[in-house]
């Protein structure tokens, strides 16, 4: 029999519910939180309390797309961590509530191995290749930046991180830096498409290994932007497309510098990206260019799976449970990954 899993994801900004039976999408849908925008950032006592305003439209809106009933589900996968406490705790909370209420098993889902794993999500009208194990997964967020290797759908191996700024931050704060509305990085790919790359050089980091790190770019990025409004106060609103081609290369550059340090060192040629930033047209391409000339298999994500969404928190809900994993209901959200990991 094929399993029916309800996927929940309230980890950040996005109240999200899917539904999958046998692995395949039956639904997956999302409310974004307008809130924020005006504040240039997520604020988080505004999002729980979207969350709490939008939890039960959007969980019904998703049982209806896929035209089944409560009683017709498996299990609820639900993301435990890492993010928000405040915004996590609503999806748990009410992920309890539906499994006392029906008798339904949890399924505690790690967030950034649902990313991961949204590669893994099958359409009902379309198969989408699947990377094979192992892979390198170079997973790029708003909040994390990894080199993931993975062995099996459960297991996952950290192989590099960022020390500091995660990209998809380097990518906010620096549009933050130059006026563009919250979130930064689709509005740095869009206006990078007409600017000229090679334009600003901005730092580059060197860290150990396959880490990362972000926080130099954004302050060499601040100092120049300030020394050059100093001599013009219009600089930037002159110069915003080459500032976000050359600053949107420069972070492409340096993910790309350790993905393939890593890919040689590992001897791994399945290379997927996953993550918010995995969006970034520019970064899409620029992977699957390096992976013609070294004879990578290429997996990127389709855009609706790259940033928040609980289609992916299901499909890892999906293999925990095939693996015979459940949640008890005492269960606490968790926010940071380190001690999700322990
Ligand atoms: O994965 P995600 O939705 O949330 C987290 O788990 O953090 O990622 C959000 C991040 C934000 O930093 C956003 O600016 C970035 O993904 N992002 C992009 C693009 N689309 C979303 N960054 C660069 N280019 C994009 N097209
Ligand atoms: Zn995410």
């Amino acid at each position: 029999m094929e399993v029916t899993i309800l996927g929940i994801e309230s980890s950040c900004d996005d109240t999200s519910a899917a539904v999958l039976r046998g692995g395949v999408m039956l639904s997956n849908v999302i409310a974004s939180q307008a809130v924020h925008v005006k504040y240039g950032g997520v604020i988080p006592e505004l999002a729980s309390r979207a969350h709490q305003q939008n939890i039960v439209p959007v969980i019904d809106t998703a049982l209806k797309e896929a035209g089944i009933t409560a009683d017709e589900i498996d299990a609820i996968a639900f993301t435990r961590g890492p993010g928000l406490l405040g915004s996590l705790l609503v999806g748990v909370s009410f992920a309890k509530g539906l499994s006392l209420a029906k008798n339904i098993p949890l399924v505690e889902v790690n967030h950034l191995q649902g990313h991961i794993l949204s590669h893994f999500i099958d359409l009902p009208d379309q198969q989408l290749p699947h990377p094979s194990f192992p892979f390198l997964c170079l997973l790029v967020s708003g909040g994390h930046t990894q080199l993931v290797k993975v062995s099996s759908p459960l297991e996952f191996e950290i192989v590099g991180t960022t020390i500091d700024d995660a990209a998809g931050e380097a990518f906010d704060k620096c549009a933050k830096v130059m006026g563009l509305p919250y979130p930064g990085g689709p509005v740095i790919d869009r206006l990078a498409h007409e600017g000229n790359p090679d334009r600003f050089r901005f730092a580059k980091p060197s860290v150990d290994d396959f880490d990362y790190s972000f926080s130099g770019l954004k302050t060499s990025f601040l100092y120049f932007l300030r020394d050059q409004m100093q001599e013009n106060d219009q600089f930037i609103e002159q110069n915003k497309a080459d500032l976000c081609a050359s600053l949107q290369k420069t972070i492409i550059d340096i993910l790309l510098k350790k993905l393939i340090k890593a890919s040689k060192s590992l001897g791994i040629k399945e290379i997927a990206i996953a993550g918010g930033v995995s969006a970034n047209s520019g970064l899409r391409e620029a992977i699957e260019a390096e992976g013609k000339r070294r004879g990578w298999n290429t997996y990127l994500p389709p855009l609706k799976f790259t940033t928040d969404n609980a289609a992916m928190i299901a499909v890892a809900g999906h293999y925990h449970y095939l693996n015979g994993e459940q949640s008890d209901l005492d269960v606490a959200p968790v926010a940071r990954l380190e001690e999700l990991l322990k």
